[in-house]
């Protein structure tokens, strides 16, 4: 297949890029750089340095050679969505509103997009299904819930092949790839940064919550099984549906039970000091992933925690994230 990744300069975009280009298919990659970087785009894949916004001037007539687009390109961060909510409308819910009217325009049958778990907010219950209440606590998860529905409409009026991939909390590292984020705030990377000496200490927020060990509980899985899941989504698509399916291994990890496998997997002792709650974290977040496992076929085969937590280790150890 001929494929369009936006974002594909990202983490989680150029898994996927390498991973399609693996499998032998054609990639371009559209990217504006705003937080992805050139040289993550993986070599065989053509690069267009723009918004997707842009799509339809930026790729021309070529638009229509393609038979998919995975569409990763977002802001992606749950603190700036809170303090500048309008970045994400523009960024994320006019931007793929944009390209996905370009795809449709020009006859691209497939398109899979990057949701989240931020979909849901503080869920009833857990593990969390695709049938779950979509109530977002900010306006990230609210900028990905806009664009599903957007494609549950488009699929019904355009007969588009559509598929919506909810992530839960992605980690690892793959093909030398990983999370190379200016400004970090997820708890993988922050440990590993801890542990590599670039930080003084970790803090834990939270210790209060209704878990085993009161910090909150997440369910983890490795960008290369994402990655994949998105290769099984451009196969699986069909004509005038939309496909929504989790993505998480069904195990969820304590913010400390993941400070210990990084202490183990480091071989260094991180200090860690406890402070308050952050806003808007629920509890515990672990997803039900039984419909993507049984219409992609989708079988997770680096469940543990320890494999992601060594597979970034080992990159970030190497100075990969520079
Ligand atoms: N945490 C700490 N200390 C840190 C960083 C994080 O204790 O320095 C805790 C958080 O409070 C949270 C857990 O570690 O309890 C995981 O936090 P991350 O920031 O790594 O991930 P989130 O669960 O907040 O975010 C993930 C995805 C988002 C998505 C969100 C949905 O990365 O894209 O789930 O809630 F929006």
């Amino acid at each position: 297949m001929k494929v369009l990744v936006t974002g594909g300069a990202g983490y989680i975009g150029s898994v996927t890029a390498a991973r399609l280009i693996e499998a032998g298919h054609c990639v371009t990659v559209l990217d504006d750089l705003s937080t992805g970087h050139e040289d993550a785009v993986p070599a065989g894949a053509r690069f267009v340095r723009g918004r997707v916004h842009d799509a339809a001037e930026l790729l021309g007539a070529e638009l229509s050679s393609f038979d998919g687009a995975v569409h990763l390109a977002a802001a992606s961060l749950v603190a700036e969505s809170v303090e500048n909510p309008g970045k994400y409308q523009e960024n994320n819910v006019v931007g793929s509103d944009r390209l996905i009217d370009a795809l449709a325009r020009a006859g691209v049958g497939r398109i899979v997009f990057s949701s989240t778990a931020a979909v849901y907010g503080e869920p009833e219950r857990v593990p969390i299904d695709e049938d779950a209440p979509c109530r977002p606590v900010n306006p990230y998860g609210e900028s990905k819930l806009a664009i599903d529905r957007l494609l549950d409409d488009i699929a019904v009026r355009s007969g588009l092949a559509t598929v919506s991939l909810r992530y839960f909390n992605v980690a690892g590292a793959y093909a030398g790839l990983g999370e190379r984020h200016r400004q970090e705030s997820h708890l993988i990377p922050i440990a590993l940064q801890a542990a590599l000496g670039q930080r003084e200490e970790m803090v834990i927020f939270g210790e209060d919550y209704p878990t085993p060990d009161g910090t909150c509980v997440r369910d983890y899985i490795h960008v290369a099984d994402i990655a994949a899941a998105h290769l099984l989504a451009l196969e699986h698509a069909r004509a005038g549906a939309h496909l929504i399916c989790n993505l998480g291994n069904g195990s969820g990890y304590s913010v400390r039970e993941v400070l210990a496998t990084v202490e183990q997997v480091t071989e260094r002792a991180l200090k860690v000091r406890v402070a308050g709650r952050r806003a808007g974290d629920p509890a515990v977040l672990v997803a039900s992933a039984t419909r993507a496992r049984r219409e992609l076929g989708w079988a997770p085969e680096r469940p543990e925690l320890s494999v992601m937590v060594a597979d970034a280790w080992e990159l970030v150890a190497a100075g990969g994230d520079r």
